[in-house]
């Protein structure tokens, strides 16, 4: 049974996922994080289905021996190859939250039967799974979906806030395909870090959805139903990687707005 004081197992392919992390952070500040970025294996967003299951599982086995409470996928590539196998693997041990669900459940309160974009790696892209949930909700949207996969190495190599970024976010999003668009979802974890640029482009005039808030807040959901919100001050924060380089710690800041200490923690051996 897990308890209110265990911490909150996160995990990305590497950095990106701290976005999601710091949302959880502002929402729920009792409560200990223990994130896991993936950073050996980084990008997922290229890799096949199968990769991404078998890196998910061993981190989940990770995160259960340093026995968090619930395991939230903040990743949108992850929670696309290998959210069902996840729960299924973790057997109710614990909960398994993903990036998605929130969101399709947002899109369909907020949208429903309007033209709404989204745009992510090429395995959330072309895994379908957002039009797949859209429909099941039976929420009558269109959904345009555009894979953009150089935002992520750009957003990694720093590029943000300038004219190189300016020009690929430019020459995705001038797709006619989202021209009628009347919203857009940041389908992938490091988005939010050029949501102002994204923003720019549409001059404000269509939301800009970014997960993380909306994860954060269904998480918050889930420990007060299950009666898991950790009443006291939280313990230490870790943040494990599967691989360690400084460049990787000195971008933490930029996606949890504090540095953060990293931790090296290989996936094998
Ligand atoms: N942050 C991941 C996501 O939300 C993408 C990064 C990657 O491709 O590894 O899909």
């Amino acid at each position: 049974m897990a308890e209110a004081s265990q911490p909150i197992g996160i995990f990305d392919s590497g950095i990106g996922g701290l976005t999601v992390a710091h949302a959880i952070r502002q929402r729920m500040p009792n409560e200990s994080l223990l994130y896991f970025g993936d950073t050996a294996h980084l990008p997922y967003g290229d890799k096949s289905e199968a990769a991404i299951q078998a890196y998910s599982i061993k981190i989940a086995d990770v995160l259960l021996r340093r026995n968090c409470k619930v395991i939230v996928i903040a990743c949108n590539s992850a929670s696309s190859a290998a959210y069902d196998l996840l729960r299924e693997y973790v057997h109710g041990a614990v909960e398994v939250i993903n990036v998605i669900d929130p969101m399709v459940e947002l899109v369909t309160r907020d949208f429903a039967n309007r033209k709404v974009g989204l745009i992510g790696t090429k395995r959330t892209i072309q895994s379908g799974i957002y039009a797949r949930k859209l429909e099941e909700r039976n929420s009558g949207v269109t959904l345009i979906s555009l894979p953009t996969p150089l935002l992520v190495p750009m957003i990694e190599e720093g590029f943000f806030d300038n004219r190189i970024s300016h020009d690929i976010i430019h020459s995705y999003l001038n797709d006619p395909r989202l021209a009628p668009i009347e919203a857009l979802v940041l389908g992938c974890t490091h988005y939010p870090l050029i949501r102002k640029e994204i923003d720019a482009f549409f001059s404000g005039r269509i939301p800009i959805l970014d997960s993380s808030e909306v994860v954060a807040e269904a998480l918050w959901n889930y420990l007060s139903s299950a009666q898991l919100l950790n009443p006291e001050t939280r313990g230490t924060d870790h943040f494990l990687v599967s691989d360690f380089t400084e460049s990787f710690e000195a971008s933490t800041r930029l996606f949890f707005t504090e540095a953060v200490h990293l931790e090296k923690y290989p996936l094998w051996g």
